[in-house]
């Protein structure tokens, strides 16, 4: 099954022999109820067109979804479905209030019809596993006219270092809801051949600059935030602005195209402690000795939302507990197999020394940062049932046997 693509490890295009793709692509209709504040979207639908029709049909409704305009709505869903209004609103899933499911007979089955355990089991439990979704049903959330967003790099000459470790201390549990901040954080190369990190503080606040600046600086006046850094837009503007596309008209949010051409391998952890400053500057050192931007670190706050919602309400289970969640990044162009092994090896190593630093028993991941290192499914995209109570319980902990008794007989498949 196929919505929008973007599995990490393209479990959406492989599979075993004889080999079919149900590609969602043409059922992407979007019905925004602004009146009732829900919409159905279908599964082939981008996240992206999502936030598009929500904008044409109001100013004051959003949905918490991911940051990536081209990610499809049917396995985002079905993973979970992240982005910057996480600490207000939790995910995606978590605001999904019916579906329509195909069976194997092609019969669609509602919430009503399908029954309780299957409508927990898709709203997290992972793509490609219970039906085909083809569509939702979704609560939208409210947010204010103008919402304010900033990105402000800061570099180890400017603290970063202090600046990240405090960080940790705040952006979860001190923070109001309404502030996302996460960081991004890669080496450069300095123009006299100097090595340094840059730390990006980006962040969605639902509310006005002057609020946000009030916030800031009673809990984080380190950063320095002016009203310079600031940017006030309606919510539809701040989704194109996290995309990288501010300034574009907003129809680039219909765009299903990316001009990205670079191979990738990523990795998830959850971090339940605060790192030390001498693991800091541990960390600093693999992301310098790797080649400029070959390893890169976003640091995703949970906290708000995320920890007021119960661990078994839907499969997704990182919630309290969690002060944030990593995604270690390599990519690269040169698609040699010299070169990518040598990246893959590299965050592999890197994953290796962040163990001691991270959830552990079980070493935590995101569903939806598809990781096959952790042993989902083999290459051909078939599941190797001997691993699945390793990846089971890192992905989902304890709602892993309650998704194994979710899944339809397999008569009937
Ligand atoms: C550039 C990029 C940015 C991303 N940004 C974010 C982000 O900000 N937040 C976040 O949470 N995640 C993010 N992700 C991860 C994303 O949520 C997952 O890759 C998600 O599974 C993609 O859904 P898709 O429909 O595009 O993918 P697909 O590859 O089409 O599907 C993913 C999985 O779900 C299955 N599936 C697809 N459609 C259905 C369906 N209709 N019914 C049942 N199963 C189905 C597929 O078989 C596959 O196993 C990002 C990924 C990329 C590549
Ligand atoms: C699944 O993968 C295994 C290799 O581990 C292979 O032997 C088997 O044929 C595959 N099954 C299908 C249906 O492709
Ligand atoms: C809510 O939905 C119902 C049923 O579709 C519709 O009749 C009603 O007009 C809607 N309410 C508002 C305020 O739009
Ligand atoms: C870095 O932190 C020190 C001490 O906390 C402070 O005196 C100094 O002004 C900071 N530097 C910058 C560039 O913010
Ligand atoms: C290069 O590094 C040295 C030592 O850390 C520092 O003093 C100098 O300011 C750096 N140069 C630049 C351009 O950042
Ligand atoms: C919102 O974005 C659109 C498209 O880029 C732009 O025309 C408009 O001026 C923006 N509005 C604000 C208030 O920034
Ligand atoms: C869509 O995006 C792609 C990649 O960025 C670009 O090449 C193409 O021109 C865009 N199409 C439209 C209609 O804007
Ligand atoms: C890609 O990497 C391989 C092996 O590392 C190297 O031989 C080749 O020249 C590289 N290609 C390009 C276009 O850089």
């Amino acid at each position: 099954m196929r919505s929008g693509g973007h599995d990490y490890e393209g479990l959406s295009y492989l599979s075993g022999s004889p080999f079919v793709i149900l590609d969602l692509v043409n059922l992407r209709a979007i019905t925004v109820d602004a009146g009732n504040a829900t919409a159905w979207v279908q599964s082939g639908a981008t996240v992206g067109e999502l936030y598009y029709r929500i904008g044409e049909k109001s100013t004051t409704l959003g949905f918490p979804a991911g940051v990536c305009p081209t990610v499809g709505v049917g396995g985002h869903f079905s993973g979970g479905g992240y982005g910057m209004m996480l600490r207000k609103y939790g995910l995606s899933a978590d605001n999904i209030i019916d579906a329509q499911v195909a069976d194997v007979n092609g019969k669609l089955l509602d919430r009503k019809s399908m029954g309780e355990d299957l409508f927990w089991a898709i709203r997290g439990g992972g793509g490609n596993t219970f039906g085909v979704v083809v569509s939702w049903k979704i609560r939208l959330v409210p947010v204010p006219e103008t919402v304010t967003g900033f990105t402000v790099l800061r570099t180890l000459h400017q603290n970063a270092t202090s600046l990240v470790h405090k960080w940790q201390f705040i952006a979860a549990e001190e923070l109001p809801h309404e502030l996302y901040m996460r960081v991004i954080l890669q080496s450069r190369n300095g123009a006299d051949g100097n090595r340094t990190i840059e730390a990006f503080f980006e962040a969605l606040y639902l509310g006005e600059a002057d609020e946000l600046l009030d916030v800031m600086g009673s809990s984080f006046p380190e950063l320095g935030l002016t009203r310079e850094d600031c940017i006030e837009m309606p919510w539809i503007n701040s989704t194109i602005y996290f995309a990288g596309f501010s300034g574009q008209p907003l129809e680039i949010l219909l765009n299903r195209s990316s001009n990205t051409k670079s191979y990738f391998k990523y990795k998830s952890d959850y971090v339940k402690e605060p790192i030390s400053e001498p693991v800091l500057e541990e960390i600093w050192k693999w992301l310098i000795k790797a080649d400029q931007g070959a390893l890169q670190m976003i640091w995703n706050p949970y906290g708000g939302r995320m920890s007021e919602i119960s661990e078994s309400a839907i499969p997704f289970p990182h919630r309290a507990g969690n002060i944030f969640k990593i995604q270690h990044l390599t990519s690269w162009t040169n698609g040699s197999v010299e070169e990518s092994a040598k990246r893959i090896s590299l965050i592999r190593s890197f994953y290796g020394f962040m163990a001691p630093f991270v959830s552990k028993s079980p070493r935590s991941a995101y569903i939806n940062y598809r990781d096959l290192d952790i042993g989902m499914n083999n290459e051909f995209g078939n599941t190797s049932y001997g691993q699945a109570s390793i990846w089971g319980t890192k992905y989902f902990n304890r709602n892993f046997d309650r998704l194994v008794r979710s899944v339809p007989p397999l008569t009937s498949w």
